[in-house]
């Protein structure tokens, strides 16, 4: 396959030296020390992988000069950037548009796309959507759930398709499961999610994050399969951890989730920044009129 990408920059990365230098020919350039699937399951056991969500161009390039291995273009894309309340609004044309941007940063890490509400309740439906997020320019997708998915993740697994599941809490089922609550501290969900994990890993999924899953269950998880686990608001006992970069950055519009450390108020810094502007103009003397348009002969 032909990528045409001119003039990409190289960012020094040097966490990045897994794989040998791709090659380039005159239209094509992928970015040296690309992380593949592969790699990214070989970090397990041996660096913590730290995963981040961009929805554009700018972000992801900010994410790839810090060197971020795993970048999701997430469905809360819906909540942080698009002004929906739940995930359950975004569209399989929401996705596109916003893998399109972050893909053309070409970042050395791996883009892994959402598939949205609805978008893999059938395996044909599942298969098609995937590849329009492929042709997006995703290197893999994600889809919530576990064994209740399985034939749509070996249909898009056997198509050649990357795929990262997600367990735990499932925002696309916020509704349904009326919030967003803690999952695994009733022992028949500890199984299921055990069960769940396996059958992902034994599918050959590339990693599985873990949201909300209760510390001691995604530890046990962890434990549990030769794949990655990334967790959000799971504990520590993940091989990795994943953010939705605006809560980190402190720049989410409203709810920030309370696991989230913000390390960062970027809003605040920006609103200032943005009143100093606006305040600075009133300092400008406003310009007089002009003697305006000659009256047209009559
Ligand atoms: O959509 C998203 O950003 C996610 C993360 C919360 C893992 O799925």
């Amino acid at each position: 396959m032909v990528r045409i990408h001119a003039g990409q920059p190289v960012f020094p990365s040097p966490r990045f030296s897994l794989v040998p230098p791709a090659a380039t020919c005159c239209f094509y350039r992928v970015p040296e020390n690309k992380i593949t699937p592969g790699i990214l399951k070989g970090m397990k056991g041996r660096e913590p992988i730290a995963a981040l969500t961009a929805y554009d161009f700018p972000m992801a390039r900010l994410l790839d000069e810090a060197g971020v291995p795993l970048i999701l273009v997430g469905d809360s894309l819906g909540m942080v950037v698009l002004g929906y309340p739940d995930t359950t609004h975004v569209t399989m044309a929401d996705m596109e548009h916003h893998v399109r941007a972050v893909a053309r940063a070409r970042p050395r890490g791996l883009v892994i796309a959402d598939l949205p509400y609805h978008s893999y309740d059938s395996v044909d439906l599942a298969l098609e959507n995937a590849r329009r997020l492929m042709a997006a320019g995703a290197e893999g997708v994600k889809a919530e759930g576990g064994t209740e998915i399985l034939p749509q993740v070996r249909a898009i697994l056997q198509a050649g398709i990357p795929f990262v599941g997600h367990l735990g809490m499932l925002p696309q089922s916020v509704h349904e499961e009326g919030g967003y609550h803690i999952k695994g501290k009733v022992e028949a969900e500890h199984q299921q999610l055990l069960a769940d994990i396996v059958s992902l890993a034994g599918a050959g999924a590339t990693a599985v994050v873990l949201e909300l899953v209760s510390p001691a269950v995604a530890r046990e998880m962890t434990t549990r399969v030769g794949i990655p686990t990334i967790g959000i608001g799971s504990g520590q006992g993940c091989d990795g951890q994943i953010l939705v970069t605006t809560d980190l950055l402190g720049t989410s519009p409203d709810y920030i989730p309370k696991h989230v450390k913000i390390r960062g108020d970027l809003r605040a810094q920006g609103l200032q920044v943005i009143k100093l502007w606006r305040d600075s103009l009133s300092a400008v003397p406003t310009p007089t009129p002009g003697p305006g348009p000659s009256p047209r002969p009559a």
